[in-house]
């Protein structure tokens, strides 16, 4: 499938930015599996990297393919981040968490000098809002929670899992999807939502990717952070 074919490489170009020694940060999702695979078998040819992963099935992944893993715990400085995302914006903002694991992603992304975001070129979007916006909730206050967002202009919607039950996220939170269909301010209403007591952390990633790799066919599309400073 042609998708998943630039899928794969996206991923594959962004093995150039991961060096020989760095710690490196494992995102989730299936454009982030192909790189978690592909770094596996460079991990094989001699790379000596250490991985953190974004979520308990990448950690999962890495490990089956015998890629070095480390935490927060032990390094709270992460070279390079490569992850998937749902919607990039021109400006490199994302919206992220369709995988469920933004609260982690923003935590190691947070950690990063370098978040390269890799995706098929359909992830690439004028305004960003289409895809519904995943926010992790605690669950007590949930009903609380969407009414307020509802307030806000989105049809908001529980998570659930193939069973029927609420998805639960790597720290056993939920996530409400938020379908607002276009969001103008994105700095304003990421500041609405870390506002509310509950919310943990929403999928709105601003200012955060450094590079955005989008695979078109057989092209590969470079956006950078610093072509957008000087205005090109
Ligand atoms: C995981 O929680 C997400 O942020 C993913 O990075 C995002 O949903 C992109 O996933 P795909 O690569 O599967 O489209």
């Amino acid at each position: 499938m042609a998708n998943d074919q630039e899928k794969e490489a996206a991923a594959r170009a962004s093995l150039r930015f991961v060096k020989d020694g760095q710690i490196v940060g494992l995102g989730t999702g299936s454009t982030a599996a192909y790189f978690i695979q592909l770094l596996g078998e460079a991990v094989k040819n001699g790379l000596r990297v250490r991985g953190i992963p974004t979520s308990v099935r990448s950690r999962e992944q890495a490990a089956s393919l015998g890629i070095p893993l480390t935490t927060l715990d032990e390094c709270q400085e992460i070279d390079v981040t490569v992850d998937g995302a749902d919607e990039v914006d021109p400006q490199l903002r994302l919206i992220k968490g369709g995988g469920g694991a933004l609260l982690r992603e923003k935590i190691i992304a947070s950690a990063t000098r370098q978040l390269v975001i890799v995706a098929d070129a359909s992830k690439r979007v004028p305004v960003l809002g289409k895809f519904p916006l995943p926010v992790e909730v605690v669950k007590f206050a949930q009903a609380l929670l969407i009414k307020k967002i509802e307030g806000l202009g989105a049809k908001v919607s529980l998570r659930r899992a193939a069973d029927g039950k609420p998805y639960l996220t790597d720290e056993n939170n939920h996530i409400l999807d938020c379908r607002f269909e276009q969001i103008p301010d994105a700095e304003g209403l990421a500041c609405q939502l870390s506002d509310m007591p509950g919310v943990v952390e929403h999928g709105l990633f601003i200012g955060m990717a450094n590079i955005v790799l989008l695979a078109k066919g057989s092209e590969i599309v470079e956006l950078r952070k610093e072509a957008i400073r000087r205005g090109r």
